[in-house]
């Protein structure tokens, strides 16, 4: 399929979705949002894909936001749909089922964040910037900032960058937990497919149970969330993959995993 805001390339297993609107600093406009959702969409299926990288064009920004023209005419009702309608691309891909790295090559602003935040783990250039200006503009995250980013961060630093707009550079966000790595920028890149590739080596049915697993932590208590791990982890045992990889261990060999 041809994509105008993306550039999506399957190499290995691992899928890189590339925003591509550099000259508007890769901002998030209605078009990158619906092709961005309707790309998630088939990712799900796609059996040639099991992992994915997201980053965005160009050396200056991974995505400066939401696209600022499309947010004047909104009102009220609008405004609740138009946040609704980001929010549930943005479940798509922390909801695909496989691994979603963020590539942070820039600027992170606003919904560039949001979907940093959407990702699995984030890995960073030193040039990164990430930030929640909103309130700059008279508004709130409407794609799951004020959520994600108070689970990653803890409230107290989510208060500090939601209502000051002030954003945080890349050894700052390492700091607070809000990336896993922080790398130069020639080296971005490399670094997220190689830690891709590595994922995509391990048995996929575990690989997707696991981010179940992780993913319902967010949302449960403790007790709740160790009842998951069991059942998903007695899932794991009747899989071909669980049995290979034991087998390989005590043969003394490298398992060949199906993802079932
Ligand atoms: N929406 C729409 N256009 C955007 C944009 C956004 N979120 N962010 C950047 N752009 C556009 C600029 O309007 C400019 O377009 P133009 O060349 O047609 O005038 C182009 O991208 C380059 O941006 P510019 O502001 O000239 O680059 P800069 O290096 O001086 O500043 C930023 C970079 C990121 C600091 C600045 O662009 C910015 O503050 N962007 C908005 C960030 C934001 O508030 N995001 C949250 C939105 S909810």
């Amino acid at each position: 399929m041809e994509y105008r805001t993306l550039i999506v390339e399957t190499t290995d297993r691992v899928c890189t979705v590339t925003l591509n609107r550099p000259d508007k600093l890769n901002a998030l406009n209605i078009s990158a949002k619906k092709e961005l959702g309707e790309l998630f969409e088939k990712l799900k299926s796609d059996a040639a894909v099991d992992a994915v990288i997201v980053t965005g064009a160009g050396e200056k920004a991974f995505v400066a936001g939401t696209d600022i023209g499309e947010l004047t005419s909104l009102d009220k009702e609008s405004g609740k749909q138009f946040a609704a309608g980001g929010q549930a691309v943005f479940a798509a891909i922390e909801n695909l089922g496989k691994p979603v790295i963020a590539a942070v090559n820039g600027y992170a602003l606003g919904g560039g964040c949001e979907l940093a935040l959407a990702c699995h783990i984030r890995i960073a250039a030193e040039n990164a910037k990430f930030g929640q200006p909103e309130v700059n503009l008279g508004v709130i995250p409407g794609y799951g900032g004020t959520q994600r980013l108070a689970r990653l961060v803890g409230e107290g630093k989510a208060m500090e960058m939601i209502l000051t707009g002030d954003p945080v550079d890349a050894l700052e966000a390492l700091r607070i937990g809000l990336v896993n790595k922080v790398v130069p920028p020639a080296e971005l890149k490399n670094t997220c497919r190689e830690m891709a590739k590595k994922i995509v080596s391990k048995g996929q049915f575990a690989i997707r149970l696991a981010l179940k697993a992780v993913h319902v932590s967010q949302e449960t208590n403790l007790t709740d969330g160790l009842e998951v791990e069991a059942s998903l982890f007695g899932l794991c045992c009747s899989s071909e993959d669980f049995k290979e990889g034991t087998a390989a261990f005590l043969e003394k060999r490298k398992p060949v995993f199906k993802g079932r």
